[in-house]
This record gives C-alpha cells, structure tokens and sequence, in this order.
C-alpha cells in the first residue's frame, strides 16, 4: 500500500543521541535518513584535504562548492563522497569535528549546503532528517518537528563512548583512554558553544516537541521520538 508522504526534523545538541535515534526511527517509519550534519563534515573534510587557510572565507567558500557530494540517504547502509573519495569515516575524526564549526558558520557555505537538503528532502517521498537547524530552517514545514535533549551529564558520557570507538591513536595521536573527563567536557561544550553562534538548538522553537532522553535508553528514547511523531502528525 502506499505510503504517505512524511519529513521528520530531529535537531538536538552533541551527546543527544539525535543520529542513532534518528536512523532507527527512519528504519521504523520505512523513510529515508538525511545526515546534514555529515554534509558540513564531508565540506570541512574537503576543505582540509585541499589544505587551505580556514580563515579565508572566499576560499573556504570557492572550495565547498567545488566539492562534490554523494551520500546515501538509506539508514542502513551510510556513506559519504567528496569528489568521488569515500570519507564515510574520516569525517568522524576529531580533527575533522575541530575544524566544522569554522566552515559552518560561513553564510553562502550554509546556503549552499541547506539548497542541497532542502532537494533531498523534496524528493524523498518519507524521510527523517536530522541536523542542528533542520527544525528551524531547512525544514520549519515538516509533518513532525522534534528537539532531542539530554542533561550535560548524559551527553559527555555518550559522546566520551563515541570518542573511544572513532578515535584511533594513528589518526588523532592520543589513545581514546587519554581523553580525560575535563577535555571530553571541553570537547562537546566548546563545539556546541561554537556551534550555537550560527544556529539554535538548545531550545526549542515555537511548534517543535522536546523529547528529553536523559532517563531513556535508546529503544525508549526511540519509542518516544515515534510516539512524537504520531502525536503531531495526527494533530495537524
Ligand atoms: O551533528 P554533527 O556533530 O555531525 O554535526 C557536525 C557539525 O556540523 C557540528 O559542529 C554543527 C554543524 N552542523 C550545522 O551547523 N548545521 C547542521 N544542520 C548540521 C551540522
């Protein structure tokens, strides 16, 4: 039968659990999944690849739109391209996380970036898309729109997990044991305070639903997201 047509908006700070929640939720409704956050990596992944000065904004600019990009929009099997190079795993480096919130806090980088989001999510006949200001400003229309939140205590112990599985002493040259809770803290604080100069995610915006995972592990969580999802499609 038919499915409806159907875009959930997932937007949330680091440690939320907004991208594996978001990818089990688009398996559950059988839609699609938009990483847009992996997008402003994969440009921060060329732009450091290409070794230009960061603080060039033209150049910075000039090289995001020469670059690129494939990625899959199916929850089950993700990959990203730059320029036809598979950096599915590089862009989940700390150095790659370092350098994005200086790529993405360019206007006409963001403007390219939300053209392209704005496209897929178009030609998606049920898709989840997730990303710090999907809720807001790539997708204000969508059929469900929800904020993931978690006490600060919760997401330093959810990123502190991811840092150990991505980081590799080769490419970061620190052992993931090395990270000790105070730099973890630094890590995620400083990214979203960086972050949450160019967008807003740390409240919600006028229509959008909290969903607070801090006491939910993630199937629940999962469960929460969905029961959101039917709350507010049902509603409108
Ligand atoms: O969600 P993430 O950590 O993979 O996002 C990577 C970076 O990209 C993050 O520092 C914020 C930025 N980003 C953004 O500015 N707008 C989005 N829609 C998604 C991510």
């Amino acid at each position: 039968a038919a499915r409806e047509s159907l875009v959930v908006a997932i937007d949330g700070p680091s440690g939320s659990g907004k991208s594996s929640v978001s990818k089990e939720t688009a398996r559950q409704l059988h839609a699609q999944y938009l990483d847009t956050g992996a997008m402003y990596r994969a440009a921060t992944w060329w732009c450091l690849d290409q070794a230009i000065n960061l603080e060039d904004k033209d150049l910075v600019v000039a090289t995001v739109l020469d670059g690129q990009l494939e990625f899959s929009t199916s929850p089950d099997q993700e990959f990203v391209r730059v320029n036809g190079i598979d950096v599915t795993e590089d862009i989940r480096t700390e150095r790659v996380s370092q350098a994005v919130s200086a790529v993405a806090s360019i206007q006409q980088v963001r403007d390219h970036l939300i053209a392209l989001q704005r496209s897929i999510i178009e030609a998606a006949p049920r898709i989840v898309a997730e990303g710090r200001d999907i809720t807001t400003v790539v997708a204000p229309d969508a059929n469900a729109r929800i904020l993931l939140t978690a006490s600060e205590e919760a997401r330093l112990a959810r990123r502190g997990l991811q840092l150990s599985a991505t980081a590799t002493p080769m490419a970061e040259g620190a052992q993931a044991s090395s990270y000790s809770k105070e730099t973890l803290k630094q890590i995620v604080t400083e990214r979203d305070k960086k972050d949450s100069a160019t967008t807003s995610f740390t409240e919600a915006a006028d229509g959008v639903d909290t969903v607070d995972s801090t006491e939910l592990d993630f199937a629940q969580t999962v469960d929460a997201v969905l029961a959101s999802v039917a709350r507010q499609v049902t509603a409108k």
